[in-house]
């Protein structure tokens, strides 16, 4: 893909993970010995961060001179985030999915950001690195409290 089609790519997969990280957001149930208010607002956390890379990537195609995808029937074709069905998650099943997705996307923004390199692109490759900085943050949190 080109740096285009995969920042475009980004711009669909955030939008829909910001859908699916309220979901669990709102469905995540606490289990004896659990804290259901942390990881309910851990999850605001992180769709609050995927919210604001939304926009900053979309901008950036902007400023590259092309049009980001701007409509949820575009988002749903492009997609390759698996939505989640709506019913009780497990605090364990929560931090499972929240930790997919965020992998999921890393490896999109570091393809990113790889083209972006071979373009000599640095504002989008400086952008990228700030995002993937953040993610690496959020998994190791993650992955830890899975532990
Ligand atoms: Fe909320």
């Amino acid at each position: 893909m080109s740096k285009i089609d995969l920042l475009n790519q980004l711009v669909a997969d955030l939008s829909i993970a910001f859908v699916k990280f309220h979901n669990l957001h709102w469905n995540v149930i606490g289990e004896p010995g659990e804290r259901f208010k942390e990881v309910h607002e851990y999850a605001e956390e992180l769709y609050d961060m995927l919210n604001e890379n939304y926009d900053e990537v979309a901008e950036r195609v902007k400023m590259l001179g092309e049009f980001p995808p701007a409509s949820a029937k575009a988002y749903l074709e492009r997609t390759k985030i698996e939505e989640l069905e709506n019913r009780d998650y497990t605090i364990h099943e929560t931090y499972e999915h929240l930790r997919d997705t965020l992998e999921y996307l890393r490896g999109l923004i570091a393809d990113a950001r790889n083209k972006a390199d071979e373009d000599d692109d640095f504002a989008t490759v400086a952008m990228l690195e700030d995002i993937v900085q953040d993610y690496d943050k959020h998994i190791w949190f993650i992955k830890q409290a899975l532990k």
